[in-house]
């Protein structure tokens, strides 16, 4: 049996997670599993219920748990708390040590059109990011007249997160990219150094890519990509970039993982104005938990759930975000997904 915490978070989280419980019960019948859900606390719903973003009953939750499941947090109610929502997210991360994020940039061939890149087929990139380090986490001040924030590798953060993409280059067409800004940045000049060296020990290409260059080419030749490895902040906003290769953000999963357990979360916001209307996106949230099973060893399971979006999608059932023939709500699509399941 595996333990699974799920923090719900704010906006649309709570009803995309609990369509994709609703997709794990019917898996857990048709393969005949066990998962046993625990619901923490998190974000905009940590501060109200308990005061804070990440309270500490969650963190008893996520002791136990075996997996991460979650939504999305913020929102605008919380923009002016001492502690935003956010900061729990990245204290989360920390937390369980999961320093690489996973973010796959996965095409579905009836969402190919949506894309304002002209493509000839969909793409498949695997963008690994450092999630724990760098500036995102270094040191920070802040006055009326300045404000900085560090940008600090050390040189084993970037080995453990190089060796990751290795890893996952192996199991895909063999090819990294690293993007830094070794022409400007010292954390950069270490970063390239040192990805090189963890590169001898693999078979894969490595190429180099300065991060401007990178942001161009992802939109002019994205099929030239396999792995790409970034640091954190590089990653966060390419990431969000090659979204669109996909035709939707909405349909993009990520699980960020290290030595411990995975969190397991789509790489969309909360998006507050369309929370609570049953019309939201479930698919990043779905895929998201398939990746979650697949961490748990069912490949098999993850490639039936993703060959049940597509097809769902190639009968041209979506929610409104997409450009498809037949809008249908939130849980109206997820209740078609679980029909396509079971055949
Ligand atoms: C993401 C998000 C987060 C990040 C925010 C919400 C802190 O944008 O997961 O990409 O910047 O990492
Ligand atoms: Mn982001």
């Amino acid at each position: 049996m595996y333990k699974i915490a799920v923090l719900r978070g704010d906006g649309i989280g709570p009803e995309i997670v609990d369509e994709s419980l609703k997709v794990l019960d019917f898996i857990a019948d048709k393969y005949q599993l066990d998962f046993d859900i625990s619901f923490g606390h998190f974000g905009g719903e940590g501060i109200d219920k308990e005061g804070c973003p990440f309270p500490e009953t969650t963190k008893r939750i996520i002791d136990q748990a075996d997996a991460v499941l979650l939504g999305a947090v913020g929102g605008p109610k919380w923009n002016d708390a001492p502690k935003r929502p956010e900061a729990g997210l990245l204290e989360l991360r920390q937390y369980i040590k999961s320093y690489c994020n996973v973010r796959p940039i996965i095409g579905f061939e009836p969402l190919l059109d949506m894309s304002p890149v002209k493509l000839d087929g969909p793409v498949d990139i695997c963008f690994i990011r450092e999630l724990t380090g760098g500036i995102y986490f270094g040191e920070r001040g802040f006055n009326e007249d300045e404000a900085f924030d560090v940008e600090k590798y050390s040189k084993s953060e970037v080995q453990r997160i190089s060796k990751k993409a290795f890893e996952y280059s192996k199991n895909r067409r063999g090819k990294v990219t690293s993007v830094d800004k070794s022409n400007v940045l010292s954390s950069s000049k270490l970063w390239r150094q040192t990805v090189k060296e963890i590169s001898k020990a693999y078979d894969s290409e490595l190429n180099h890519m300065y991060v401007d260059n990178a942001a161009m080419q992802l939109i002019l030749n994205p099929y030239q990509f396999d792995v790409v490895l970034t640091n954190n902040i590089f990653g966060d906003i390419l990431s969000d970039e090659a979204s669109v290769l996909a035709g939707s953000i909405g349909v993009l999963p990520s699980a960020s993982i290290g030595d411990g357990i995975g969190l397991f979360e789509p790489i969309h916001g909360s998006a507050p104005d369309i929370a609570g209307e049953d019309i939201a996106n479930p698919i990043g949230m779905i895929m998201s938990l398939a990746m979650m099973l697949d961490y748990l060893g069912y490949k098999a399971i993850y490639n039936d759930i993703y060959e049940a979006i597509n097809n769902t999608l190639k009968e041209g059932y979506g929610t409104i975000d997409l450009k498809l023939d037949r809008h249908i709500t939130t849980s109206e699509w997820t209740n078609r997904l679980i029909k396509t399941l079971g055949i």
